[in-house]
């Protein structure tokens, strides 16, 4: 009963008023900042601090902008004279100034700026900390365009004193806002757990650190919380949520850093239609849209139509499955690709396929040589070797080109009717109906289809979705730019088999549990029943906006013998699921409620809601694409010393004094 009194007169009384805000603004150095001044504090009395942005002289009068984060105030030294440090002091140096603000003579205001009507008549100034002239390695503002990103991330703390990457680094800071008031709203709550942990298996390397107190063991960086959220939900939690640094080491692009940040989200007793309204929430939240809402299709309908688990649906061009019309076709790859599949009870069997992509001329007319281009590219692409690209023109019914003899008028009639079929099922899930979206009725009589098979079935799906993106890339940008599409995905496959590893691997991971209803199908199931196991679907979800995967979750297994036949599904030796997993298997004994979540890539969300192309421009110190930091040089050497207190020592090809990777 005592707990529950305590927790009572936290979350019921108010807090008391510890302090007045009033006294940390009295006991600043300055008065006001410079981007709030307007006409109506002329007359007042000002204290400014900032940065010299940009100074003129102009004779007989000197004025400069100073410049803090609320933005550039206009200072005129007509009344205090040439200050010899101040007219010294170079761009960026730290200024202190006071003065009586009044408003700027009629023909000297300036209407875009919005502090454009007033300025700082001086009647002293301080250089606090001077720049020498002429010594910044580059100028953030005119010239932060042309700066090499190399340059410009070397010297980071310059860049980000650009307005554009203040008002980044603040909508973060509203944005994170948002998501713990949404959530706190909601009865989450915020914990955090260690950095310092096991392996997490989300499918990247770990990050492993050596300790000194244990000789040959390591900690690795957590790929994400994965398993402490789930034990948090079995410490009786019941909904968690944190806003979390993961740490991944994989390979990097545009939209992949090394550590990123998730907001992580676990809760007890809920369903994924649960979890899929709180992400809406969410989103609208962000966006700050309420009429926001998602489309949804099945992982098997979004490779089926759009050859990807992410597509962007701001466009549509959707795939037309065809594989089914070419059984028996004179043309061997054809015929090979559309030819039933071979059953085997030991691999998984999709068979082949062929896909179809209709592009009106309005959009683009293509060229024979880009067409054999097309062609090359797409054999060389194929890890099957057996992928081929096909191509016929349509011009008023009339078929030409490429695979067109080989296209009778009953096959091109069949390909319409797929076509037809494809359009009317996936172009009201498209966002933009005006460019590549119309009807396809209106467009069919005018243009090239494209025709992708391979004897892999989602080889075909893979390269034609890639195709998709680069005919959009080049036909519908333009048009798309500033509309948005939420696709979320659900019913994935629970396993995949891997050629590579010759064994079944978790598609999201190992904790995912299996659909309701395959639960006694996947208990019955060994690990040599690849094929069965490929077909198992799970409870796990994926929510993309234009092509961008911003969150992922799943239901999860929360029955030891349930997480016992995984392991043993993906492989894993007794002994090491015991080493790994036992403390976990073990929790999963004491009553561990059903429970699942999702985590959104804080990061990834950032680049989409401010329109960027590059995850570093919305994270304030971020690593270049080979996981290096160009400011402080990091990865680091380390001397030898401090490998052997951490009991360790480089190969010789290691080299235990390699400098950092630039
Ligand atoms: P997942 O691995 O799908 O799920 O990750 C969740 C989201 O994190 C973002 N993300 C990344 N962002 C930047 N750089 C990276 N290297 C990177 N990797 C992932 C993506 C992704 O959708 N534990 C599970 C979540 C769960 O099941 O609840 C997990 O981490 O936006």
């Amino acid at each position: 009963m005592g707990i529950y009194v305590a927790m009572g007169v936290w979350t019921q009384g108010k807090l008391p008023q510890f302090c007045s805000m009033e006294d940390f603004v009295q006991d600043l150095w300055r008065t006001h900042s410079c981007g709030m001044l307007r006409s109506e504090h002329a007359g007042e009395q000002v204290v400014l601090c900032g940065w010299l942005h940009r100074k003129r002289d102009l004779g007989r009068l000197v004025l400069m902008d100073l410049r803090d984060q609320s933005g550039v105030v206009q200072l005129n030294f007509s009344a205090y004279g040439a200050d010899e440090q101040v007219m010294r002091a170079g761009r960026e140096s730290v200024l202190l100034v006071k003065g009586e603000l009044q408003r700027r003579p009629e023909d000297a205001r300036h209407s875009q700026l919005a502090t454009g009507e007033v300025e700082v008549l001086v009647a002293h100034a301080e250089v606090i900390n001077e720049v020498v002239a002429g010594e910044l390695p580059y100028l953030f503002d005119d010239e932060r365009v042309r700066t090499k990103e190399a340059l410009r991330l070397q010297y980071r703390y310059l860049e980000l004193r650009h307005p554009e990457f203040q008002n980044t680094l603040r909508l973060r800071s509203e944005v994170c806002r948002q998501m713990r008031e949404l959530l706190l709203q909601e009865n989450f709550v915020e914990v955090e757990t260690p950095v310092l942990y096991k392996p997490t298996p989300e499918g990247a390397r770990d990050f492993l650190l050596p300790s000194r107190l244990h000789p040959s063991k390591m900690y690795a960086l957590p790929q994400s919380p994965q398993m402490l959220k789930q034990l948090l939900m079995m410490g009786g939690v019941e909904r968690y949520f944190q806003i979390v640094k993961c740490f991944r080491d994989e390979d990097l692009r545009s939209d992949r850093q090394p550590e990123f940040t998730q907001l992580d989200i676990e809760a007890s007793f809920v369903t994924s239609s649960a979890i899929k309204h709180l992400c809406l929430s969410l989103c609208r939240a962000i966006w700050q849209d309420s009429a926001l809402s998602f489309e949804e299709l099945s992982y098997a309908q979004a490779l089926e139509y759009f050859g990807s688990d992410k597509p962007d649906l701001r466009y549509g061009l959707p795939l037309v499955p065809l594989t089914s019309l070419f059984q028996d076709h004179p043309l061997q790859p054809l015929a090979e690709a559309a030819a039933p599949p071979r059953i085997s009870s030991s691999l998984p069997v999709s068979g082949g396929g062929i896909y179809g992509m209709f592009i009106p001329t309005k959009l683009i007319a293509f060229s024979r040589k880009e067409l054999d281009q097309f062609a090359d590219r797409l054999k060389a692409a194929s890890q099957s070797g057996s992928a081929r690209f096909f191509y016929f023109k349509v011009q008023e019914g009339e078929l030409s080109g490429g695979l067109a003899r080989h296209v009778s008028s009953e096959l091109h009639a069949e390909i319409l009717r797929c076509g037809r079929a494809a359009y009317q099922k996936m172009m009201p899930k498209v966002v933009d109906s005006s460019h590549v979206s119309c009807l396809f009725e209106e467009v069919h009589q005018q243009g090239t289809w494209f025709l992708v098979s391979s004897a892999r079935r989602t080889e075909a799906q893979k390269l034609a979705g890639e195709l998709r993106s680069e005919v959009a890339q080049r036909s519908v940008q333009q048009h798309i730019e500033g509309l948005r599409s939420f696709l979320w995905i659900h019913s994935f496959p629970l396993l995949s088999y891997s050629a590579e590893h010759g064994c079944l691997e978790a598609v999201h991971h190992p904790f995912t549990a299996p659909s309701a209803s395959q639960r006694e199908l996947f208990l019955s199931l060994h690990s040599k029943d690849v094929s069965q196991a490929c077909g198992l679907l799970s409870d796990a979800y994926d929510l993309v906006c234009n092509g961008y995967e911003i969150a992922g979750g799943s239901l999860r297994i929360y029955q030891e013998d349930m997480q016992r036949k995984m392991f043993e599904l993906l492989g894993l030796e007794a002994v090491e699921v015991e080493q790994k997993f036992g403390f976990f298997l073990e929790a999963l004994r004491y009553g561990a409620p059903p429970h699942g979540g999702i985590a959104f890539g804080l990061d990834r969300l950032m680049m989409l809601l401010l329109g960027k192309e590059n995850i570093r421009d919305v994270i304030a110190f971020p690593k270049t694409t080979s996981g290096a930091c160009l400011m402080s040089q990091t990865p680091h050497s380390v001397a030898c010393e401090l490998l052997e207190e951490l009991h360790m020592r480089f190969s010789e090809s290691g080299g235990a004094d390699t400098g950092p990777e630039k």
